[in-house]
């Protein structure tokens, strides 16, 4: 490709008219329950970065400087990179490996737009077999049965787990976030739901796992149903483990033992762990109860309120047709989802989990990594506006290999450990964070910050909270530990090339709202749009640091404003990025962002950004997703990307009008589905060399 600068400047904005919010209103209240046009839960009054510095500043009268110092000298170590060094345009640097392409402009066609040279194909889509013998999609004749034996709704998270040294096999496991029954059934009447819809809708959320081989010569993947299949469903039964296993707020009549629940819902990203099992977050599980309103407790309501468990019916009054939905009937049922669940994919009939230590809250996802002294370190978003980011990490020690005999022994590590929670703060005088995005003097958004544990096993470290309080009501415990609010924290993945971790912070309406917290440093913009890329170094590189340095990579939006900053990159040479959600690194260790909810005017898309070097902050997409679609679950390997395409069509009104016809085209539902990208050359991914 061409390295010279003024060829790869990009890209005019907007594309499309613009409106105020781009996710369509069906999305937000089948996907989130309309969390956004509530007022964000979280109303306590714990500090936030711009008291801190108040307090400082009024106990000393001025921050000290030998302290700001010391802080941008351990950032620079961190990142390796002299300040001196970055905003500097590369010239005619050429790209990094695992980055050259040529990207893909901002558009709003309602298909999967790749780069020059990529091919593409639909791995698996909503309704196609999962389990050997499950029939073929039939749109107008949906039933339990048969979805409980296909592919799910609404893919978000998807892991490949290799068989084989050569990545031909490979277990898929993908997450079904939610159902839109709007966009699911030809005759849905939203308040008369019948009771096979609603069957369905169980059966449409959860997992699926199945074997597929990837095509050495050709590229692509297919999907083998067979004796790896499985369909994890609202009806298949979690064992519940760690400290809050048998607690009495887990209790139900169905489970008078609180140690089994059936089923998981709005599952939203995830990790593969270094054993070969996937970690999934139950992410906006408070949509699904009804009448939080009624619950005669007190206490019992007040934590519901916390959660934002729905006051009145719910949207798709589940409460009519099983019990356990109505949170006034069996309150804790509301307690028994928000987890953290495992499951592995290597037996089909193994019991999935539900981490108890690893916290109740709204959670996007979890990625692991191993500290040196063999301990599993946990990192953990809480996906609201104002809410936490946490880490996990274990008492055990990890055992090597993939035995069957080392994952049962690697799955007990997640059920004893310390979980902690941020609290960052920044190293720029208060003043100097306007809310306005414009850089403090130093020229970063940077500080530090610390791990504050909330509980070691039974031991809680949070006073007025037992230990079962602490993990069934984290986010209440973490309010009284005053951790750091943030705007959206979603993906927080650790970079394995350079021991970094990076999280995705989508956006927040309402940040510096009256009655909300105003800017701070590491969330620096007043009615936070576009979302910002934190970039965080743990103490020493080790992961069971309690203390780390941090440093906001990319401040997103049109990089024609003052506003927005890309890690000191020369801005008009990057892709805009509005909205990061999910990110992954490939071999090289670029970090890769899909995004949700563009509010640029164009379509959701998959980029790649360089994190060291000359290249830190070339910001590059790679793809984009059809109408009314959000970019989930992105899997970076030297043979192929996939994405998860999920939504497509909800900007339109419902099943009878979609927004989109992808991926069948015509006049055909669109279905969510898997994607798959590759080179026809043969080459591998964004690598260095002529096509
Ligand atoms: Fe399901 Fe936080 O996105
Ligand atoms: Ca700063
Ligand atoms: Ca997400």
């Amino acid at each position: 490709m061409s390295t010279n600068p003024a060829d790869q400047r990009a890209i005019p904005l907007p594309l499309a008219p613009h409106h105020s919010a781009s996710r369509s209103a069906v999305t937000c209240e089948y996907r989130c329950g309309n969390a956004c046009s509530h007022d964000a839960p979280n109303t306590s009054a714990n500090t936030y970065f711009g008291d801190v510095v108040r307090r400082a500043l009024d106990r000393r009268g001025v921050l000290r400087a030998g302290a700001v110092l010391s802080f941008a000298a351990g950032l620079t170590a961190a990142t390796g990179l002299p300040a001196a060094a970055r905003g500097k345009n590369p010239g005619s640097t050429p790209a990094p490996a695992g980055i050259d392409f040529d990207p893909v402009p901002p558009n709003t066609q309602d298909r999967v737009v790749v780069p020059e040279g990529y091919e593409q194909q639909v791995v698996i889509r909503w309704g196609d077999p999962v389990l050997p013998g499950a029939p073929e999609f039939d749109f107008e004749n949906q039933s339990e049965t048969a979805q409980q034996g296909q592919f799910g709704y609404n893919n978000d998270f998807a892991g490949l787990i290799p068989l084989d040294g050569a990545g031909v096999h490979s277990l898929l496991v993908v997450n079904h976030e939610y159902t839109t029954e709007t966009h699911m059934f030809g005759d849905y009447d939203p308040e008369n739901p019948t009771e096979e819809q609603v069957r369905i809708a169980w059966a449409a959320h959860g997992q699926s796992v199945l074997l597929v081989k990837r095509d050495p010569a050709r590229g692509g993947l297919t999907p083998l149903p067979g004796r790896y299949s499985r369909r994890i469903t609202l009806n298949t039964e979690f064992a519940v483990r760690g400290p809050a296993a048998g607690s009495e707020l887990l209790r139900t009549s169905a489970d008078p033992e609180g140690s089994r629940v059936r089923g998981t819902l709005n599952n939203c990203a995830g990790g593969v762990t270094p054993w070969g099992t996937i970690l999934s977050g139950e992410e906006n599980f408070h949509q699904y109860f009804a009448h939080a309103d009624r619950v005669a407790d007190p206490v019992a309501k007040q934590r519901m309120r916390r959660y934002g468990v729905n006051t009145g019916a719910s949207t798709r009054k589940w409460e009519r047709f099983d019990e356990r939905w109505d949170a006034s009937t069996e309150p804790n049922e509301t307690n028994r989802f928000g987890w953290i669940v495992e499951i592995d994919p290597n037996d089909p009939n193994s019991t999935p989990v539900k981490h108890t230590a690893l916290g109740r809250f709204k959670h996007e996802g979890a990625t692991v990594r191993i500290a040196e002294d063999g301990r599993v370190v946990a990192y953990m978003g809480d996906d609201e506006r104002f809410e936490y980011i946490y880490k996990f990490v274990s008492s055990g020690r990890v055992k090597k290999g993939r035995s069957a005999h080392a994952r049962r022994h690697n799955m007990s590590l997640l059920d004893e450990g310390t979980l902690y929670v941020a609290r960052f703060s920044g190293n720029s005088p208060a003043a100097e964070i306007d809310g306005s995005g414009e850089l403090p003097s130093d020229g970063e958004f940077d500080g530090a910050g610390e791990w504050l544990p909330l509980a070691t096993g039974t031991t809680s470290h949070v006073p007025g909270f037992t230990a079962e309080e602490v993990y069934v009501f984290t986010r209440l415990a973490a309010d009284r530990a005053e951790a750091t609010k943030m705007d959206r924290p979603e993906d927080i993945e650790p970079n394995p090339v350079n021991g970094r971790v990076y999280c995705a912070l989508t956006n927040n309406s309402n940040r510096g709202a009256p009655e909300h917290a105003p800017a701070d440093e590491p969330n620096p913009r007043t009615g936070n749009k576009h979302g910002h890329v934190l970039e965080l170094a743990e103490k020493s590189d080790d992961p069971t640091a309690t203390k780390m340095e941090w440093r906001l990579l990319l401040v997103c939006g049109d990089p024609q404003q003052g506003d927005t900053y890309f890690g000191g990159f020369d801005k008009d040479q990057v892709s805009p990025i509005s909205c990061p959600d999910n990110v992954t690194f490939d071999r090289h260790g670029n970090l890769w962002i899909a995004t949700d909810g563009n509010e640029l005017g164009s379509h959701d898309g998959l980029f790649a950004v360089p994190v060291g070097g000359p290249s830190r902050g070339h910001v590059k997409q790679f793809l984009t997703v059809p109408n009314g679609a959000e970019t989930c679950g992105p899997i970076v390997t030297d043979d192929l990307v996939t994405v998860c395409v999920q939504h497509p069509g909800e900007n339109g009104p419902g099943a009878e009008n979609p927004g989109s016809h992808w991926p069948d085209g015509g006049r055909t539902q669109p279905r969510p589905s898997l994607v798959a990208v590759w080179r026809t050359d043969g080459h591998h991914v964004g690598e260095i060399g002529e096509r």
